[in-house]
């Protein structure tokens, strides 16, 4: 049984993993909290940075020698491999640990076993504390790791009655300005942030985050299967990093010479790109989160493909009457196939509704799209 310093301690190394969200791609957040042998906090830390020393050694350090005898609490089980940083299982047995709790245990062969060699050197080891809140903090990273594909967030902005747009195009702006600043949350927590042509043309989107400190841009997608993007559209500039996504075939001359914007080739499938193929790219470039902020058609071809994790809906107490749904095709067709997700947060922004939901039934692994 876990004391209720050592779940304090969890609770808290678990709010500090969260400020790396956004930052630490290809990497897990992390969070880790020392208690000194008489139980109080001696030191913690979070992994910051991809690169960077992970939670365990930040803790360690600003614990010094209170950590001998000590117990750390850490939100995943702790590395056991030698990467651009040393193993934290070797790091805590030189401290002279007793006990470490983890929350969740690492999914990657490259990096579990971290538990197993803290018990061979004798330390008290024990799973599973705050498992759940540990998990959903992490929940990108540990989605991508099972799946082997990004973990993806559908964004969409619609009126009460479902739509994403007025009948003649126009959808700025249906939602508050504490929605639209919502957005930029979840794009400052995404490794990258993804729309379709349609979207390109109809809004010239610039989906750089904006109005917050310190952020890590996200990698700026468009799929363009013609490669239409004009020299000038904002979503070009240097704000962030951008990847044209286009067709085995496109003509892309006009691109070439942009800097910070990249285009890669994916197969074709119906009318537009492979959506697996789009995922495992991103993936390969160590992206592990990414927001689909639409449209409507390209947002049903992930649906179809089985790539969303997560839905979030912004409602606006707006009525149009006429224009595009929120959603387009996504291969449903009858109500017995109808998609059916689980609530897990309805939060009031300003006058609108921010819902948040996910499929009741887990979208098929990577490679059974
Ligand atoms: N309210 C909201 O949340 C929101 C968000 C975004 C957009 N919008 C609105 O939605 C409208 C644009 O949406 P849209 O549905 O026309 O366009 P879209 O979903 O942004 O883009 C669709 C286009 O993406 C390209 N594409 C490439 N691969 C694809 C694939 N596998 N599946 C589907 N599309 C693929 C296709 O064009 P190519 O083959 O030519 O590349 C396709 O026509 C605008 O009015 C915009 O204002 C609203």
């Amino acid at each position: 049984m876990a004391t209720a310093a050592e779940a304090h301690a969890m609770r808290r190394a678990v709010a500090l993993a969260a400020r790396g969200l956004g930052h630490t791609s290809p990497n897990p957040v992390v969070g880790c909290v020392i208690l000194d042998a008489g139980g109080r906090v001696a030191g913690e830390g979070w992994h910051q940075r991809a690169g960077g020393p992970h939670a365990e050694v930040h803790a360690l350090h600003a614990a010094g020698e209170r950590a001998r005898g000590g117990t750390a609490l850490v939100t995943l089980e702790p590395c056991d491999h030698t990467g651009r940083t040393g193993p934290c299982s070797q790091a805590l047995i030189s401290a002279g640990v007793a006990r470490v709790r983890y929350a969740v245990a690492d999914p990657t062969a490259q990096a579990r076993g971290g538990a197993a060699t803290l018990a061979a050197a004798g330390i008290e080891v024990a799973a599973g504390l705050l498992a759940q809140e540990a998990e959903a903090v992490n929940e990108p990273w540990l989605t991508a790791m099972r799946r082997g594909r990004p973990f993806v967030l559908w964004k969409y902005a619609a009126t009460l009655d479902g739509r994403s747009a007025a009948a003649d195009g126009t959808s700025r702006w249906i939602t508050s300005p504490a929605s639209r600043a919502d957005v930029h949350r979840l794009r400052a927590e995404a490794d990258a942030v993804v729309v379709g042509s349609g979207t390109l043309r109809a809004d010239d989107p610039h989906l750089a985050v904006r109005g917050r400190e310190g952020v890590t841009q996200p990698l700026r997608v468009v799929l363009d299967t013609r490669a239409t993007v004009k020299p000038g559209a904002r979503v070009l500039d240097d704000a962030a990093p951008t990847l044209i996504a286009v067709a085995e075939d496109a003509d892309t001359a006009h691109l070439r010479r942009l800097p910070g914007v990249r285009t890669v080739r994916l197969p074709r499938a119906g009318t537009g790109l492979q959506i697996p193929a789009l995922l495992a790219e991103l993936h390969g470039r160590g992206v592990r989160s990414v927001l689909l902020e639409g449209g409507p058609t390209l947002a049903g071809a992930f649906l179809a493909a089985g790539a969303v994790d997560k839905v979030v809906g912004y409602l606006a107490p707006v009525l149009l009457g006429a224009g595009p749904a929120a959603l387009a095709d996504a291969g449903i067709t009858t109500i017995t196939q109808a998609l059916r997700l689980e609530t897990t947060d309805v939060t009031r922004l300003g006058p609108d509704l921010r819902v948040t939901a996910t499929p009741t039934a887990p979208a098929p692994l990577a490679e059974e799209n």
